[in-house]
């Protein structure tokens, strides 16, 4: 079927999430497994002089409780993809509260979690560093380590002399908190041992990257580990890496010659896994009186573990997002006794505009200039840091559709009133990096017409699957019904992560040139004219005349260095309502426009933007995972004590549009990712429209009503 690209073809994947029948890692069970359940450090620092597990062992049921002393010494894995060069259970180090000490195995959940419960460990608690509060206390510059990608300082023009000269200036701090990942399926790893060979199901973001950690732990050529993830049940960023449990489930396996499964508790997933750690920056900007930009000074400080420097490159914003003529940067860390951070939905430009964009709209204010007007004033029209061209850019479109869908033009100066509620109307730029990761795929055709993809990839929720379908219809002029996709296996043909929203750019291109290829090779082996994309029928006359019963299209995605800067872009507008006797803020509407390359599926891109909307809220009004200081420990492990939207805090009147555009220098299929574009931005317009309706500035998130009753004249 033509014209199936770019089509709303509903989710493939739907039928079987819906009626159950999708597998999930924890769905998976294999003869003879045992049942891991970790058992966490009560004490966020210290040393493990013993365990008692003679009580554990005498559950009914329980084989094994297993501690350091168990555990062989493991190779070092690459960071990333491993989280953390401190590989789980190889001493008697406590490094924060929850690091698995044990690991029971049993013969049943039950009994493996209430074994759990009776380990007693006897540790020597040592001094700790809790988590920041939201200070410059204790940062400094990152250590060389896997996770510096980029120089943690960095600067263009000269910063000092711009901002000297330049009448106009604003500086301020914008701070958010630690908040966590929560998606709807908590990790889950099964891991076991045949031969020498190691077979996991996992519930991952990167099958590969798991693959390639076990290797190296272990010290096993790629051969002998495979890695499964059928269906992961959500990600955002914290199954993007590999986290202790999946380690010690491999170990474990390894050492009873059993089959382990190891599910994590919804509690679990807040220590044993990682988080999206507070950030604190503070943004310098120094303007002419027409509001032209001579200087962005931006420093933001994340909260890290005593064992890596995780570095959240916030201050990516001040890099790609205006055009002022000098800029300096600079990414310290602050080390702590938890467990470490990583990167969530909107890493880098998603994190850094919550402060640069406030900073933008805060000058605006300052001089008077509407903040559409100031953001053109600024428009980056080649790649800010390095002069690069875009490879593609129609932010312009955004601010003028946006602007007119939502009324923006004819927002009053002074806010209005709505019954109780202060309505105010803010807007900001939504802005996500570009990456593209190398990918490759195949498309067998069969002698009867249809076609199986094959790719290593994961679905992660997004909905690739549907995409990936509607890519090999297009090529090859196929009914959906007849397009099968196989995926979530290491050994499919190897395909990058499912994270920086680079999954439809980088494995739809390698599933694309598969197709071609094998249309290429059908149409030299049966000397038909297949130039035109055939359709079923012909596609197995040709197949039968050439006697082929299977023909396999090889394809890949290798993206080199381009010329060219890429990135997505938006502008978000939101109106609110502030109750001014009680500090509550509602969401009224919002409306979003989107440069980010050919859309693929309308139907799953808005799906994602609505998603990525919703979870910019959250991060503006609700969400923080807040630290019992003393105990070194998060407050709440479990969703009743995380406030998240749900569906009564989202007005239906959500209006999202993508403007039309090509971009082929980013992939040969046109399109870029979105996965993480619609949640940026979300937090800077709703402070600013909250500003418009009260007269306020809050630089904390989450604007929780504590924050405002006390702020907001109630006369
Ligand atoms: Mo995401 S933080 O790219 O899973």
């Amino acid at each position: 079927m033509t014209g199936l690209l770019g089509a709303s073809l509903p989710r493939q994947d739907g039928p079987a999430k819906v009626t159950g029948t999708a597998r999930y890692a924890a769905d998976h069970f294999g003869p003879d497994m045992l049942y891991g359940v970790l058992v966490p450090a009560p004490v966020p620092a210290g040393r493990l002089h013993a365990i008692d597990a003679d009580a554990a062992r005498d559950v009914p049921g329980v084989t094994h409780v297993l501690t350091h002393a168990q555990i062989p010494k493991l190779g070092a894995p690459p960071v990333p993809p491993a989280s953390s060069v401190r590989v789980p259970m190889q001493d008697d180090e406590i490094q924060y509260e929850g690091e698995p000490i044990a690991v029971v195995l049993a013969e049943t959940l039950e009994a493996a979690e209430h074994a759990a419960t009776l380990v007693q460990a006897e540790i020597e608690p040592a001094p700790s560093t809790p988590h920041p509060r939201g200070d410059r206390a204790g940062a400094e510059a990152p250590r060389e380590s896997g996770y510096l990608s980029a120089p943690a300082d960095a600067e263009r023009g000269e910063v000092e002399q711009a901002a000297a000269n330049a009448p106009v200036h604003h500086e301020a701090t914008y701070v958010q908190p630690s908040r966590h990942h929560n998606p709807m399926e908590p990790s889950a790893t099964f891991a076991q041992w045949e031969d020498g060979t190691l077979t996991m199901v996992d519930a991952t973001q990167w099958a590969y990257g798991v693959r390639m950690v076990m290797c190296a732990l272990f010290e096993i050529a790629p051969e002998r580990v495979r890695v499964r993830s059928p269906h992961t049940g959500g990600g955002f960023g914290c199954k993007g890496l590999v986290w202790p449990h999946q380690i010690i489930a491999a170990a474990a396996a390894r050492i009873t010659g059993r089959p382990v499964r190891i599910a994590l508790s919804r509690a679990q997933m807040y220590s044993t896994v990682a988080y999206q750690p507070q950030m604190v920056q503070t943004v310098s900007l120094a303007a002419s009186r027409d509001g032209r930009l001579a200087a962005i000074d931006h420093e933001s400080i994340n909260v890290t573990s005593a064992s890596d420097d995780f570095v959240e490159y916030a201050t990516l914003a001040s890099q790609t997002t205006y055009a002022a003529a000098a800029i300096r940067v600079r990414q310290r860390v602050q080390r702590a006794n938890v467990n470490l951070g990583t990167a969530m939905r909107a890493p880098g430009e998603g994190c850094g505009l919550w402060a640069l964009g406030s900073a933008i709209n805060e000058l605006a204010s300052q001089l008077q200039i509407d903040p559409i007007e100031l953001r053109v004033a600024n428009h980056a029209d080649v790649h800010p840091f390095t002069g690069q061209p875009w490879s593609s850019k129609k932010l312009y479109e955004c601010y003028e559709q946006g602007a007119r869908a939502f009324g923006w033009r004819r927002r009053p100066s002074q806010p209005e009133r709505d019954g109780q509620w202060l309505v105010g109307q803010g807007m900001a730029d939504c802005a996500m990096g570009t990456f593209r990761f190398p990918s490759s795929a195949h498309v067998r055709l069969r002698a009867d017409g249809r076609a199986v993809i094959q790719s290593g990839t994961q679905d992660i929720g997004t909905g690739i699957v549907t995409i990936l379908t509607q890519i090999v219809c297009d090529a090859l002029r196929l009914e959906p019904g007849l397009v099968s996709c196989e995926i979530g296996d290491t050994d499919l043909p190897e395909a990058g992560p499912t994270f920086g929203s680079s999954s439809t750019m980088g494995v739809g291109a390698a599933v694309m040139a598969a197709a071609q290829d094998a249309l290429a090779k059908l149409r030299e082996r049966s000397g038909e004219d297949l130039s035109q994309a055939p359709g079923a029928g012909a596609l197995s006359a040709a197949m039968s005349s050439a006697g082929i019963e299977e023909l396999i299209g090889v394809g890949s995605f290798a993206p080199h260095d381009s010329p060219y800067a890429m990135g997505t872009f938006g502008a978000i507008f939101v109106e609110i309502g502030v109750d001014p006797e009680l500090g509550i803020v509602r969401l009224r509407r919002a409306v979003g426009r989107y440069s980010a390359g050919r859309i693929m599926n309308p139907r799953t891109a808005r799906a994602q933007i609505l998603g990525g909307i919703v979870w910019g809220w959250g991060k503006a009004t609700m969400e923080a995972s807040h630290q019992d200081e003393r105990r070194g420990r998060w407050l709440s492990k479990n969703l009743a004590g995380v406030a998240l939207p749900v569906n009564a805090d989202i007005p239906s009147d959500i209006d999202i549009a993508f403007i039309d555009e090509i971009d082929e220098h980013a992939s040969p299929i046109g399109g870029k990712g979105i996965g993480e574009l619609g949640a940026t931005g979300v937090d800077a317009a709703v402070a600013d429209a909250i500003f418009h309706a009260t007269g306020r500035r809050i630089r904390e998130l989450p604007i929780t009503p504590d924050k405002l009753v006390q702020l907001v004249d109630p006369s």
